[in-house]
């Protein structure tokens, strides 16, 4: 029989408590209705993001206490560099602060002017850097994954032939790298696979071109490939990540997913020269480069969460969590993106809401009626984060205008989950098909509005 087991319990806890209704109501109409603004304290359940916010093990902790903080050459990051190495094949690793900066770090050195980086739903800040470095993201990913329904074992894979197109147009010179995200989070959280992967090293090798793994969600991935790719099954959650790490040169990571720390991330690559390369950069933007960023305490929880997340049955709760979530959800006739992925449900706002209007951000709106119904924080990933046309200033309307209900790693519970599921399915049967009209700004921050704007009800 297939019971559910939960592979650790609490040992420490924090309170969380639910403000009343009204209070609720106040709170976010003085933030704007942007729950961005909001103080943590107000939120019951937040799960704007599975980003530095899981829960540290008891031998995370006791590792901190061991943390090495010497400026260079700490034991910790050696201990880090190690486990890297054992986890993922690297060979040399160096500490940033979070994912963002491993991209910045390695964009400043692969990336010149005019040059892009063909890639699989390159997560926001990705792309921002590829931008901000003088190139081009260009999204491969194949067209199943860029559609809301319809199953598809791994959505995240790259489209071969579109790749191959891509090098060919521009020229394999002014490729800087090929990006594999692992999972793609933008999609949905929506996997890889090995073959897909495999394939994208060959195409790569032909060209002469390097594959860099965005790994933030690194050990959900392989266990996708594990339970959805034939010829996987018998293999460990160990084999499949070793084999993933093996198809490309270097990885860039934000530790705060699949490393299980609050804060962290690093660029492992196998290569020497382009590991002396990064060193400067590193120096410059994050610090020295056997810490960049992070502290020894830091390193040793990364070290730690690189073995625990690896881990098949904290692998399998996890990713079972998300879609016995999802399941409930389903169940209720809310609109979900298919299939569920990793780290995250993806509510449909455009189907959620069917009466209001695509330009009033039905996804925003969502967002703020969960807060209000339960004091539950999710996120906007659609109209209101894409942004306006840099060149006509309209407002993009993307793909998909979603709601992501994202879950924080070995954090809350089923019950806490069931809470939430029942506030997304009462504000669907209250007000799915009632309300008609949506969200328009008041104030329109410029630049990345997501996170600063203000909306006023229409
Ligand atoms: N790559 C992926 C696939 C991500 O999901 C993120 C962050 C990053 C890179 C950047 O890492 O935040 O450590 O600088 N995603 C977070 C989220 C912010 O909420 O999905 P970072």
């Amino acid at each position: 029989r297939a019971r559910q087991i939960i592979p650790y319990k609490a040992k420490v806890v924090e309170p969380i408590a639910l403000l009343p209704y009204e209070e609720r109501v106040r709170r976010i109409e003085a933030c704007g209705n942007n729950l961005f603004r909001l103080a943590s304290q107000d939120v019951y359940i937040d799960l704007v993001t599975d980003s530095g916010t899981g829960a540290l093990s008891a031998a995370q902790m006791g590792r901190m206490m061991i943390g090495d903080e010497a400026y260079a050459g700490s034991r910790s990051f050696f201990e880090m560099e190690r486990q890297i190495r054992e986890t993922m094949g690297y060979r040399y690793t160096i500490p940033v602060h979070q994912g963002r900066a491993a991209e910045r770090v390695l964009d400043f050195v692969l990336i010149k002017k005019h040059m892009i980086v063909p890639g699989n739903s390159h997560f926001d800040t990705t792309k921002a850097h590829i931008e901000f470095a003088g190139g081009r993201a260009i999204d491969c990913t194949i067209d199943a994954g860029r559609s809301s329904t319809g199953y598809h074992p791994f959505k995240g894979d790259v489209d071969l032939a579109k790749l191959e197109s891509v090098i060919r147009e521009y020229g394999p010179r002014h490729v800087a790298y090929i990006l594999m995200t692992v999972t793609c989070n933008s999609g949905g959280g929506q996997p890889v696979s090995m073959e897909n992967i495999r394939e994208v090293r060959r195409i790569a090798d032909q060209y002469g071109l390097l594959v860099i793994l965005d790994a933030a969600r690194f050990a959900e991935n392989a266990w996708f490939i594990k339970h959805r790719e034939p010829g996987y099954a018998t293999k460990t959650i160990h084999e499949i990540v070793a084999e993933m790490c093996s198809y490309t040169d270097a990885a860039i990571m934000s530790a705060k997913k699949d490393a299980l720390v609050p804060m962290g991330g690093f660029i492992a690559v196998r290569d020497d020269l382009l590991y002396e390369r990064l060193k400067a950069p590193t120096i410059l933007f994050e610090g020295f480069y056997t810490y960049g960023g992070m502290s020894g305490a830091d390193m040793e929880a990364l070290a730690q969460g690189l073995r625990e997340v690896t881990e098949e049955p904290y692998l399998t709760y996890r990713i079972g969590q998300v879609k016995r979530f999802g399941e409930l959800l389903s169940a209720a006739g809310v609109p979900l993106v298919e299939p569920l992925g990793g780290h995250a449900v993806f509510i449909d706002a455009r189907r959620f809401f069917t009466n209001v209007p695509e330009d009033e951000f039905p996804a925003q709106l969502l967002c703020v009626e969960l807060y209000k119904e339960g004091g539950v924080r999710a996120v906007e990933v659609g109209s209101v984060l894409i942004g306006r046309d840099p060149d006509t200033g309209e407002n993009i309307r993307p793909n998909l205008d979603l709601c992501r209900i994202t879950i924080p790693r070995r954090v809350y519970t089923m019950e806490h989950l069931e809470y939430v599921a029942d506030v997304v399915r009462t504000v669907h049967e209250e007000k799915g098909q009632r309300m008609r009209h949506g969200l328009r700004f008041e104030v329109e921050a410029p630049g990345i509005r997501h996170f600063a704007s203000t909306f006023r009800y229409v």
